[in-house]
């Protein structure tokens, strides 16, 4: 089942450095790639002129620190920040969209290019396609509310973690900490499409999963690694996503 994908465009490219070389240097020794041709197994997009691709790949730098449970990043986005709808709306490129029976755009997208989002969210309503977001960032629930509150409509299967839920929750005035209130109230927000119901994923590092459907709550607990087995939690979010969204377009 063809999934598409805009995350790529967006994600602070960490989840490409390699951990081990992440793990013993500080840095990545080399740049990083944010292209979709060089990310996604789907083919490469063809890009209007300025293309987005013209422009030089992404890089990042990743510190990580304290036996790989923390990090930080700095990264500059290059490529990835001028995507327009106008590359969206070339033939070729919106026949590879509009192929894909399943869509995955990360919250961060939300700074680039809003009306690409839109432009995906509506195909995805109109054809009862399964169409995925992720919240990505509590300052993109902040400052970015209202391009995040245009697509949210669309949003079926809803990705967050705890801290994200949190200032999510608290931007629209939920009048609740906990994390399962916080899944119940953002999965009955206004939703366009009917014929499915929103389910909504909150992580919290370690601690159970939480899934909050048609008004119910289930918890799924995470498998402990042994803090000696641990090297980089780098990308392990986006794997955890990768994950579900492979057992979604395999079940659906
Ligand atoms: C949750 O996401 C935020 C970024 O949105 C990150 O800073 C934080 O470390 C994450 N929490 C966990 C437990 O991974
Ligand atoms: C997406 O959601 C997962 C699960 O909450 C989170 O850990 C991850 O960091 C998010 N990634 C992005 C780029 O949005």
């Amino acid at each position: 089942m063809p999934l598409f994908t805009l995350l790529c465009l967006t994600l602070p490219p960490s989840c490409y450095t390699t951990p081990s070389l992440v793990h013993r240097h500080g840095l990545p020794t080399r740049p990083l790639k944010t292209s979709v041709a060089s990310r996604s197994s789907l083919p490469a997009c063809t890009s209007p002129e300025p293309s987005p691709f013209l422009s030089p790949a992404g890089t990042c730098a990743v510190i990580v620190t304290k036996s790989g449970t923390c990090r930080s990043l700095v990264a500059n986005l290059a490529a990835a920040n001028h995507f327009t709808k106008s590359h969206l709306e070339i033939a070729e490129n919106k026949a590879l969209m509009e192929k894909a029976n399943f869509y995955y755009i990360s919250g961060f997208f939300l700074t680039v290019s809003p009306e690409s989002i839109l432009m995906v969210g509506e195909h995805a309503c109109e054809n009862n396609k399964v169409f995925c977001m992720n919240l990505s960032a509590p300052f993109l629930c902040e400052f970015f509310k209202d391009p995040m509150m245009k697509a949210f409509p669309y949003i079926d299967i809803l990705f967050g973690n705890e801290t994200e839920a949190a200032k999510f929750a608290e931007i629209h005035e939920f009048g609740t900490t906990d994390v399962k209130d916080i899944a119940l109230k953002t999965a009955a927000l206004p939703k366009k499409n009917s014929k499915r119901e929103r389910i909504v994923v909150f992580t919290q590092g370690a601690e159970d999963i939480i899934v909050a459907r048609g008004g119910k709550i289930t918890q799924f607990p995470v498998v402990r690694l042994p803090t000696e087995k641990l090297i980089d939690t780098n990308g392990a979010g986006d794997a955890f996503v990768g994950g579900k969204l492979s057992r979604v377009t395999e079940v659906e």
